[in-house]
């Protein structure tokens, strides 16, 4: 089956800034896949060029089999439909002189989908579904609260079916109480319409909920991507490894049996990133080699990893 999104060998730089570097990536049909990663590896800037908000550099992009990576704006403009993406924080995302009703129709309306009519029902269910009541419609996005304003953007992002929506720290600037109602909000609509989902995230904790794969990213390259289970219990690259040990769990035995791996120093500059691997300045267990060779991400154990060093065995 045609995957929902398939990105290859896709890079994107900011002048001297090589903040995406080659990554290739696959979304199935209906699939969620998280991509994780310290601040500043290229999570964003990943799910920008996949929605075509940034032109590309290089590489491709094929939503549902069709590169869009170069299309021109206007010629990507009605496949858009298709794929959509909502960000972290929903207060700037919104335009706020036009009310809630206006925003969630936006997409049916630029895409001509329905009559006026048809398009006011759809927008009450879409409401509906992200579970607002009705006189939220009429009212502005200020009058509401951080977590009703990401209910709107998911309305929005969901009300033409798109296939594919990219989901950029959709939780991370809510209240507390209110993250985990917006994730399960997430995993249930997705569960229910299908759409397959790249799901960014700080949050190892989201990604184990709403992810089947996961993908980890360090400095504009992936290192590792594996199903959910086998990451979490089994991380085969030393940069996954570190990363799941900063995480808190929720077993207080195993929190305290559990070696934590520091990670020394911040992550490198992307403008001038280290040779050979890229994480070789910050590993534990690097070896000359690891300064010389770019390693590629190859097949281990069913997953995907870049280490010269994982044969399979976690370390
Ligand atoms: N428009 C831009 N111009 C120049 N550099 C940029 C631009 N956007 C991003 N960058 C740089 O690209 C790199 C990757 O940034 P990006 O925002 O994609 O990281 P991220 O993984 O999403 O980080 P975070 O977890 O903090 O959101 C960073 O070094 C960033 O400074
Ligand atoms: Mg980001």
């Amino acid at each position: 089956m045609t995957p929902a999104l398939e990105v290859v060998d896709l890079v994107k730089h900011f002048g001297p800034v090589r903040a995406v570097d080659g990554v290739s990536l696959r979304v199935g049909s209906g699939e969620v896949v998280g991509l994780v990663g310290e601040s500043g590896s290229g999570k964003s800037t990943l799910g920008r060029c996949v929605t075509r908000l940034v032109p590309v550099t290089s590489g491709e992009v094929r939503i549902n089999g069709r590169d869009i990576a170069r299309l021109s704006r206007r010629a990507v403009r009605p496949l858009r439909r298709d794929f959509t993406i909502v960000f972290q924080d929903p207060a700037s995302s919104l335009n706020p002189r036009m009310t809630v009703a206006e925003i969630v129709a936006e997409p049916l309306r630029l895409h001509r989908i329905g009559t006026p009519s048809e398009r006011r029902e759809r927008v009450l269910d879409q409401l509906d579904q992200v579970g607002l009541r009705p006189e939220v419609a009429r009212r502005y996005p200020h009058e509401l609260s951080g977590g009703q304003r990401q209910r709107v953007s998911l309305a929005r992002a969901l009300v033409a079916s798109p296939s594919l929506l990219v989901a950029d720290e959709p939780t991370s600037a809510l209240d507390v109480s209110v993250q985990a109602s917006v994730l399960n909000l997430i995993s249930r609509l997705q569960a229910e319409l299908g759409f397959a989902c790249l799901f960014i995230t700080h949050d190892l904790a989201a990604v184990e909920f709403v992810a089947q794969r996961v993908a980890v990213m360090y400095l504009g390259k992936l290192v590792e991507v594996a199903e959910r289970e086998q990451l979490f219990r089994a991380p085969l690259h030393p940069y996954t490894q570190a990363l799941l040990s900063a995480a808190p769990i929720p077993d207080p035995v195993a929190q305290r049996n559990r070696q934590r791996i520091v990670l020394s120093g911040d992550i490198p500059s992307p403008v001038d990133p280290p040779s050979g691997c890229r994480f070789h300045t910050r590993c534990p267990v690097a070896v000359p080699r690891c300064s010389v060779e770019v390693p590629p991400l190859r097949q281990v154990a069913g997953s995907l990893v870049a280490c010269h060093l994982a044969d399979g065995s976690p370390q």
